[in-house]
């Protein structure tokens, strides 16, 4: 039985140069983050544990594959489209138009059959799957369940992102080792275990036909007993990339992917049957050591990566991910209990982050877990999907997305102007696919919350380089968000100043968009970004467009009910006891917390409404980034044990390796609960632009909080 060792040793090369080198750094980063590394011993039903680049994640069951549970393996690139229903032409897609409101022509309705095919494509593809397979002595398939598993081990250690998992099966041991490429979409295996040798252990390769029909598709993506709706073809032949040995492709409609497999130890490889599309690999040679690595692309590629390399590829980069940029410790040195279950939360959402939510397009709600609203994003999530990377200092996986602002404005300035008649500026999308194309629906077209976020982001960038090429590169995102936020604002003739709506949705997506106008924290929102604007074009030296100031300073007054902000400007007096209004994202609480004090926002009045919101809503059904929301309200108003109250509330739960719970509300996972948790904890550790003490967000007493490389919120 050789010891596995593939990463051990660059992973103690790494950790022993970090040791030398951070022992000027007051943060036992290494004991803290280790400290953490999630353990199981069996499958869990609702979550895998992963490994993965923020692009590519793998999805393992507790034999460190998918032997058992068909987890998915996701990408940012993988999509596909459904075929066209029946009586449905290309042309009706590209025709189709929608309603007009108010002599504004929206995404929504119309034509039933071409708005839903808009809605549900493209969608995301699970690219397929990966497992054990077991022969008994006589040579045949043996039907393995987990129950036939014993001694059954699984770690995850964060800091080189290699899952191990061993057990016993047939009386012998085996040892699985799974790490992600960091570089491409691959993951690599190595196995150990005398069952190789006597060629009784194997793995199976599968594809699932990806049906677009499903808006949520959890805990499994995909149907693997539609074997008749797509195609998968082998190539073992000449012609195939360095490294690859085996190569399939796999149709779905009109998208293809390839699966490269090789890079690791010889072996055989043929299809278990012609109408299945699941495929044996064995290994050629007579070793207890089998590994291999499985490459995703939408090409056949040139090289694939080799089992030794991508070992140390996944090591390099944790460990350099761990040991520079943020790092925020509250375990070590504090005396309150609740301090280790916020720094697991903490490190793991790190971790599940970096795996699932730094890709090239905006993530999921599901990151790469599984799929919600057919895999697309949406853009009002952004913020806290990835906003936290600002503040821990990850601009290189913050950067792969955040430049969708410029990939999408074309298609932004065509939706405001061209669609909707605005004479100005870009409409940023809510439900978005990778070419920026909205999905059809009342809410997608008639929110409007998602229009500052670039605002934020590009002043978070230009307060991390102060340079004047972060002022040019972001010059015309920011032009031409702020102008159609100029545009929208709709002056009032008889009150003199401008409304914001109707038609429009508000954060919590529950109101009538017909009669909602001015809310609270949309005005808010808009004069804070106007005003972030406005600053963008003195730094460049150039005039900002005098509509904005005008805009600005006369936008209505925020909503006041009985000396409190209500959501919007006529709403029901006694909305804070109707179950409507109080049982979605509580943005009021966001007016002072989530943002600063912004004109026109009476700080007292603010917190006494947020006081409100902690006592009448329905805590029970919120979810995810209300919590991070609730704990940024409570620490700029300095109760630092309600804050740490929120992030630990029952309600908002993180599972065993981290994964956040989803609710009453959506399926597990929800990651804007763990990027909001890192935004949150970032500025209760670090602080604020106006706040004046240490770890401002944290209770004095029994509480140590360390930062390192971390930056202040606005
Ligand atoms: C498996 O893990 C669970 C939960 O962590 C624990 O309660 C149980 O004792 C473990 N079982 C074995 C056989 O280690
Ligand atoms: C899906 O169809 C749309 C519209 O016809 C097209 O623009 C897009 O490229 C297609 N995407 C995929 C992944 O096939
Ligand atoms: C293998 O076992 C599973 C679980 O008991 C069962 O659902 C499946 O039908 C079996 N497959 C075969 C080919 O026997
Ligand atoms: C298989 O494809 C056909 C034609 O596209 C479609 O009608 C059918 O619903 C698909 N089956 C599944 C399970 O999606
Ligand atoms: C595949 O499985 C699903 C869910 O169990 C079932 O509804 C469907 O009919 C099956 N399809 C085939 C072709 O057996
Ligand atoms: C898939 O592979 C087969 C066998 O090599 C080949 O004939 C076919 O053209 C390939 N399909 C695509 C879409 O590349
Ligand atoms: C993997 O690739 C590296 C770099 O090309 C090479 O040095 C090494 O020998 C390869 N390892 C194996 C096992 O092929
Ligand atoms: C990425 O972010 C950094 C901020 O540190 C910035 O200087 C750099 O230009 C950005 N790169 C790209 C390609 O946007
Ligand atoms: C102007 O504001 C008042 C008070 O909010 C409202 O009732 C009225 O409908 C608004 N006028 C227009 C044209 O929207
Ligand atoms: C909103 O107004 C539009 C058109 O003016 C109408 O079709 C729609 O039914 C109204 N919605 C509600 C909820 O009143
Ligand atoms: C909002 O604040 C601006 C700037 O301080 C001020 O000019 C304006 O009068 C205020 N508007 C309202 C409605 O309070
Ligand atoms: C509060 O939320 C729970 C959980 O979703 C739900 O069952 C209950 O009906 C809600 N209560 C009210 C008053 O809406």
């Amino acid at each position: 039985m050789p010891k596995p060792c593939l990463w051990c040793r660059a992973l103690y090369a790494t950790v022993l140069a970090w040791v030398i080198a951070a022992s000027a750094s007051s943060i036992p980063r290494y004991a803290v983050v280790s400290r953490y590394n999630p353990v199981r011993n069996a499958s869990s039903a609702s979550t895998p544990m992963q490994v993965g680049n923020g692009f590519f994640a793998f999805g393992a069951d507790v034999t460190g594959l998918q032997t058992f549970q068909p987890w998915a393996i996701m990408s940012d690139w993988g999509w596909k489209n459904d075929s066209l229903p029946e009586g449905v032409t290309e042309e009706d897609i590209l025709t189709y138009r929608g309603v007009v409101w108010d002599g504004v022509q929206y995404e929504f309705g119309g034509p039933a059959a071409p708005q839903q095919w808009l809605i549900s494509n493209p969608n995301r593809a699970n690219l397929g799957r990966v497992g054990l397979l077991f022969r008994g002595a006589d040579g045949h398939f043996v039907n393995m369940t987990e129950a036939d598993l014993s001694d059954v081990h699984q770690r995850l250690d964060l800091w080189s992102g290699t899952i191990t998992s061993s057990f016993t099966v047939q009386g012998q041991t085996v040892i699985v080792e799974t790490f992600a490429a960091q570089s491409s979409s691959a993951v690599a295996f190595a196995v150990y275990s005398d069952l190789l040798a006597e060629g009784r252990l194997g793995l199976f390769l599968d594809f699932p036909w990806n049906d677009g029909s499903q808006k949520f598709q959890a805990p499994f993506v995909g149907y693997w007993n539609e074997t008749t709706n797509h195609t998968t073809e082998l190539n073992t032949g000449s012609g195939l990339g360095m490294n690859v040995h085996a190569e399939i492709n796999h149709t779905e409609v009109a998208a293809t992917v390839f699966a490269s497999i090789g890079g690791g130890s010889p072996f055989s490889i043929s299809r278990d049957s012609p109408t299945a599309h699941r495929y044996s690999v064995f290994p050629a040679t007579e070793s207890s050591l089998f590994s291999t690595v499985v490459s995703y692309s939408l090409a056949p590629v040139a090289a694939i990566p080799n089992v030794t390399e991508i070992a140390e590829e996944s090591t390099v980069t944790w460990d350099a991910y761990w040991s520079s940029n943020g790092f925020i410790d509250v375990y070590t040195g504090s005396t309150d209990p609740r301090a280790d279950e916020l720094q697991r939360r903490i490190i793991l959402s790190r971790y599940l982050m970096r795996v699932n939510e730094a890709g090239h397009t905006p993530p999921q709600e599901s990151g790469l877990v599984n799929t919600g609203w057919y895999g697309k994003f949406h853009m009002e999530m952004f913020f806290w999907h990835s906003c936290h990377w600002a503040l821990w200092n990850n601009w290189d996986l913050l950067n792969r997305s955040v430049d969708v602002y410029d990939r999408f404005l074309q298609t932004s300035i065509e939706r405001a102007q061209v669609q909707e008649g605005y004479k100005h500026g870009a409409r940023w999308s809510k439900m978005t696919d990778p070419s920026g194309r909205s999905a059809p629906g009342e809410i997608n077209e008639l929110l409007i919350w998602q229009q500052p976020h670039p605002l934020v982001f590009a002043e978070y960038e230009y307060r991390a380089t102060g340079s004047q090429e972060t002022l040019e590169r972001w010059r015309d995102v920011v032009s031409q968000t702020a102008d159609w936020m100029a545009a929208y604002a709709r002056f009032n003739e008889s009150t003199g100043v401008y409304d914001l709506g109707p038609p429009m949705y508000v954060v919590s997506e529950d109101t009538n968009p017909n009669v909602t106008r001015n809310p609270a924290f949309e005005l808010s929102y808009w004069r804070f970004g106007l005003g972030i604007a406005q600053t963008w074009m003195e730094r460049l030296e150039v005039e900002a467009p005098a509509a904005w100031s005008e805009v600005a300073d006369n936008l209505a007054p925020l909503p006041v009910e009985d000396g409190l902000y209500a959501v919007y400007e006529g709403i029901e007096t006694d909305f804070w006891t109707d179950p409507t209004y109080t049982n979605s994202h509580p943005a009021l609480a966001g007016l002072y917390g989530w943002l600063p004090a912004t004109a026109n926002v009476s700080v007292d009045m603010a917190i006494a409404t947020a006081d409100k919101v902690w006592t009448t809503w329905n805590v029970s059904n919120l979810w995810g980034w209300d919590f991070p929301m609730l704990a940024m309200s409570a620490a700029r108003m300095g109760d630092r044990d309600k804050a740490i109250e929120w992030l630990l509330n029952p309600y908002f739960e993180f599972d065993d390796v981290g994964m956040p719970v989803g609710g009453a509300q959506v399926p597990t996972p929800y990651f804007p609960g763990s990027g909001g948790l890192l935004y949150a904890v970032a500025m209760m550790a670090a602080g604020w632009d106006s706040s004046t003490e240490a770890a401002p967000g944290f209770p004095s007493d029994g509480w140590s909080v360390r930062t390192d490389n971390i930056e202040r919120a606005i």
